[in-house]
């Protein structure tokens, strides 16, 4: 089966999962782009505007991530885009068991995908990816090994919306991003 078949099958599974629909609500934001893309990012939880359309990062925090890659010559075609927690959350924010839970789903992607670096927005992603929390502020940046795959700690974007200062940090660690994709021999 390939991969983008994989995908569609895990999709479907978040589709249908209880435990991911429980205390929330719209339409399942799986994740979107390339199924061989080298680099993933990974977020928080959609938010309105996600959950009616069904795809991630497509509101106000999504327009600046999208434009960061494209700003660092990646093309959005070429990455993937996702969130450890599939659906928007009734409170907003989402609690350590549904990011525990989409830890099912996110890990499964991840296999499939198999990207070579994985760009964390935020705590819950690192909470969902390394298994710890993570002071963003003070660890932005840094890139942690992990399985094989490099992951780079940054700030989620609609923190770097909300904080001035934390766009620049925001910026700053694309920069980051932009020279490791020198020394990682990507497919793009
Ligand atoms: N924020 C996220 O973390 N994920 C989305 O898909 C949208 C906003």
């Amino acid at each position: 089966m390939d991969k983008r078949t994989k995908l569609a099958e895990i999709a479907e599974e978040i589709r249908k999962c209880r435990k991911c629909k429980a205390g929330k609500s719209g339409l399942s934001v799986p994740g979107e782009g390339n199924p061989d893309a080298d680099i993933m990012f990974v977020g928080e939880a959609p938010g309105k505007e996600e959950a009616k359309c069904g795809r991630p990062f497509i509101g106000r925090s999504g327009k600046l991530l999208r434009s960061a890659i494209t700003g660092i010559g990646l093309k959005e075609e070429d990455v993937f885009i996702t969130s450890p927690v599939k659906y928007l959350p009734d409170r907003g924010t989402p609690t350590d068991e549904d990011i525990f839970h989409g830890q099912v789903h996110l890990f499964r992607q991840l296999e499939v995908i198999s990207p070579k670096i994985i760009v964390l927005l935020g705590n819950t992603a690192c909470v969902a990816v390394l298994g710890n929390k993570t002071a963003v502020t003070r660890e932005h940046g840094k890139v942690i090994e992990k399985d094989g795959m490099k992951c780079l700690i940054t700030f989620h974007p609609a923190a770097a919306i909300r904080f001035q200062k934390f766009k620049g940090s925001f910026l700053e660690d694309f920069g980051v991003l932009r020279r490791m994709l020198q020394d990682v021999p990507t497919k793009r």
